[in-house]
């Protein structure tokens, strides 16, 4: 059984959401919804009766209630696969074994009930605040690495490198990552990826509310690699919503929550994307060995440079290197001036990837793509961070 109230859009109150059955866990519930500072968004006897609430809620607590004398390993394993809010247990009968198995596991905490109302308010407020820090510390906002990839041509492997990146950085270097698709008119990262996308950048700048870590949480889309996506919307008119400020204060949010951020992009130096670049610490510049790419690459650069984007942070990336057009690299570094810092090779695998759904890092770890990518992701990560502090914005616009 699963029920939800209304929600009260912009209302400060901790989001709770209920799930198991104990003795006393029914009058926790009536205590909760009487609770003026709290709302309880819903209760499920089974937490797979509410993932649609535990993955968007926005949830800042679950409690779990129940009477098992041990820990509810697959319950808590079913709320955890669709949400990082801390979760606080409501245990009835015989619990010392519950208690200690506990003590090594990620839940907040552990109320034996019946319990007065205040002390089980207090306990949802004390992991409310511990979530936070928790959800702050993941990486100290500064140390949190934004690596933008771009070209100003269509087709030139944008997406098939943010997207081997991103799984290249939750997979193998172990980092919480976003990716997030500022292709906003036709993004394909999620295609890319072979998921279904539950939600939408479109709807995470629509709805009510500040944004924050947990807010964030509920709208992307989780990769088996571990990978979270924040999918571009889903219809090309929705696009026009997600602007600039949006673009600015998410990724502020995200670098709360992330250690590394991969921002796919379209051809276009529009609002977001100069948003994006503001806070962009690592920007990959794709190039092929084609002449047309290479004129707008190299327009780009200048682009950049007049927008004064320091453009030491741009690591030129030439893409389907090996392939055999009567091109070298060194002719494309004395074209723009610039060295390439990462060659990914031309494979018929990538496309066969793209088609799967199943990008290459993880279908075929051992390809020279592959190879390529995880050494792209090493170096981003090694290379030094650039810190100046506070966060400026680098353009000024009207
Ligand atoms: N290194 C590569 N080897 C082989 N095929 C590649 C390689 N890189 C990209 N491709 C193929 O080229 C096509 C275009 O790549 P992709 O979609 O990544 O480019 P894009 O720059 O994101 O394009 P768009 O501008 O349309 O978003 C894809 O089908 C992909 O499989
Ligand atoms: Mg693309």
């Amino acid at each position: 059984m699963s029920h939800e109230q209304d929600i009260q859009p912009g209302a400060e109150r901790i989001r709770v959401f209920v799930t198991g059955v104990c003795d006393g866990s029914a009058a926790v519930c009536e205590a909760l919804a009487r609770e003026a500072d709290l709302e309880l968004v819903g209760v499920a006897e089974h937490p797979a009766d509410a993932v649609g609430a535990l993955a968007g809620g926005h949830l800042q607590v679950v409690l779990h209630a129940t009477s098992a004398p041990t820990l509810p390993v697959d319950d808590l394993a079913v709320i955890r696969e669709h949400t990082r809010a801390p979760i606080v247990i409501l245990a009835s009968g015989e619990a010392s074994r519950l208690l200690d198995e506990a003590l090594d596991s990620d839940v907040a905490d552990v109320l034996l009930l019946p319990q007065l109302p205040e002390n089980v308010f207090f306990a949802i407020r004390k992991a409310t605040h511990a979530g936070r820090r928790a959800a702050g510390s993941a990486a100290a906002p500064q140390e949190s690495r934004i690596v933008t990839v771009f070209s100003p041509k269509g087709g030139t492997g944008k997406t098939s490198i943010a997207t081997n990146l991103a799984v290249a950085l939750a997979k193998h270097e172990g980092k919480r990552t976003l990716l997030l698709d500022l292709d906003l008119q036709f993004g394909d990262a999620t295609i890319m990826l072979g998921v279904e996308p539950e939600k939408t950048i479109y709807d995470l700048v629509v709805a009510p509310g500040e944004l924050d870590p947990e807010k964030l949480a509920g709208y992307v889309t989780r990769h088996s690699s571990g990978l979270e996506v924040l999918p571009a919307p889903l219809r090309p008119e929705d696009a026009e919503l997600v602007t600039e400020a949006k673009i600015g204060a998410l990724l502020e949010v995200a670098r709360a929550s992330y250690d590394a951020i991969v921002v796919d992009t379209s051809s276009f130096f529009h609002g977001p994307m100069l948003a994006t670049l503001d806070q962009t610490d690592r920007l990959l510049l794709v190039c092929g060995l084609d002449v047309p790419t290479i004129k707008n690459v190299r327009l780009s650069l200048q682009t950049l440079e007049l927008l004064s984007f320091p453009l030491r942070k741009v690591r030129l990336v030439l893409n389907r290197a090996n392939s055999k057009v009567g091109m070298k690299k060194g002719e494309v570094e004395t074209a723009l001036d610039q060295k390439v810092r990462f060659e990914v090779p031309s494979e018929r695998a990538v496309p066969v990837a793209v088609n799967r759904g199943e990008p290459l890092v993880s279908a075929d770890p051992g390809s020279e793509f592959a190879k390529a990518i995880r050494e792209a992701a090493h170096a981003v990560l090694a290379e030094e961070h650039e810190s100046s502090g506070r966060r400026r914005r680098l353009f000024s616009r009207a």
